[in-house]
């Protein structure tokens, strides 16, 4: 791959929560590449810091968490349009993250969906805020015209007239689906539905055209055939406007579907990593296996959602020494996996584990 293609490069991130209790290590030394115009699929028990990870792309872990170690790069590509075209590389965990740079970033170049739609709709957003930047982080203002967040959004990252801008969001409603766009345009949030309003922040996230998209659980409040249309929809815009898409889900039809590569995640760390299709057809990791072992047809639309797997997370103040899945794990080692801390393995072209089973110790 040449760096070209690099769009984003998280390297030994960490993201802890010091609270009463200790330090939990929510993210705990993860690295992955994000490439320009492509998905990259994210899937992990609950709690295994997938979310963390997608809010410390923004610089914006809430508090009591911190990133404290690692970094996160961004190759942003300035000029065009005749000016020769360069990349900056921005270190993200650097950024003041009330700061003005991390903020244009936030704008308009990586977008976000967030998973809880209901307390996206929260306006938690404090007087430094700017308007935009609530608006483009997804959170609906209530006492605010859908229309109007979603034109001003239009407007924040392209340069049309406002008649122009909501001729574009009233379309950009119809394709997320929303019955009757052109009168719609006109209502406030507290008068669409629950799926009405995550289909709005979906179409505010989507209308800034951003280089990346954070997608975390974007549709899991949808129904099937809403659903559908938005991720045709995603796609459709990957396609014209060379969007790279961070995609977390416990729906495994919907990653198999959407995703070129595929990141699995345990207790903070990545513990395999591979193509779609390797991961589905020759997943090596346990933990891995255990997740797919409920799959009935990999590509069938499907709702199949992860399997649970037998035993509890850990407790994060107590990790179990060696690695911290083998109280679970069905290959368990004893003596080894009770033991040795499990290293990153390449184990082909495209594959890396982290599992005792392919070390030579
Ligand atoms: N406000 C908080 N205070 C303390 N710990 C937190 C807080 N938020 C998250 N954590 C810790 O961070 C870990 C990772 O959380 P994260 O939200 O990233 O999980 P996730 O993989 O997105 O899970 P889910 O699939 O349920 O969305 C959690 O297991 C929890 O231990
Ligand atoms: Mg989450």
């Amino acid at each position: 791959m040449s760096s070209g293609d690099t769009l984003v490069e998280v390297k030994d991130l960490k993201v802890e929560f010091d609270v009463r209790e200790g330090i939990i290590k929510a993210v705990d030394g993860l690295s992955l590449t994000v490439k320009r115009g492509r998905t990259l699929g994210v899937i992990g028990e609950s709690g295994c810091g997938k979310s963390m990870t997608a809010r410390a792309i923004l610089n914006m872990v809430p508090k009591p968490g911190k990133i404290t170690g690692g970094e996160i790069l961004y190759y942003r590509q300035v000029g065009g349009n005749g000016k020769p075209l360069i990349t900056d590389v921005i270190n993200i965990t650097k950024l003041d993250p009330d700061g003005e740079l991390i903020r244009q970033i936030r704008g308009g170049e990586i977008g976000m969906i967030f998973q809880e739609p209901m307390s996206s709709l929260t306006p938690v957003y404090t007087a430094g805020t700017h308007i935009n930047e609530a608006v483009t982080l997804h959170r609906l203002i209530p006492i605010r015209k859908v229309g109007d967040q979603l034109v001003e959004t239009i407007q924040a990252h392209r340069k049309v007239s406002k008649q122009e801008a909501r001729e574009i969001a009233i379309e950009m409603l119809r394709k997320v689906g929303i019955p009757k766009p052109e009168q719609r345009v006109d209502a406030y949030p507290h008068q669409l539905s629950g799926g009405q309003r995550q289909r709005v922040m979906i179409a505010v996230a989507l209308s800034c055209e951003p280089k990346m998209l954070i997608a975390d659980e974007p549709t899991t409040a949808l129904d099937v055939s809403i659903e559908a249309q938005i991720l045709d929809l995603m796609r459709e815009l990957q396609e014209t406007v060379d969007m790279a898409i961070m995609f977390i889900t416990h729906n495994l039809g919907v990653i198999a579907e959407m995703a070129e590569e595929i990141v699995v995640m345990y207790m903070g760390k990545q513990v395999e990593q591979a193509s779609a299709v390797e991961l589905f057809y020759e997943p090596q990791h346990p933990y891995t296996r255990a997740l797919l072992q409920s799959i009935p047809h990999v590509g069938k639309k499907s709702r199949q959602r992860l399997a649970s797997i037998a035993g509890m997370v850990p407790d994060p103040f107590h990790l179990p020494p060696g690695c911290v899945f083998h109280p679970r794990c069905s290959s368990f080692m004893p003596g080894k996996c009770d033991v040795i801390v499990p290293g990153w393995k390449q184990i082909g072209p495209n594959h890396w584990v982290r599992c005792l089973l392919y070390e030579e110790v």
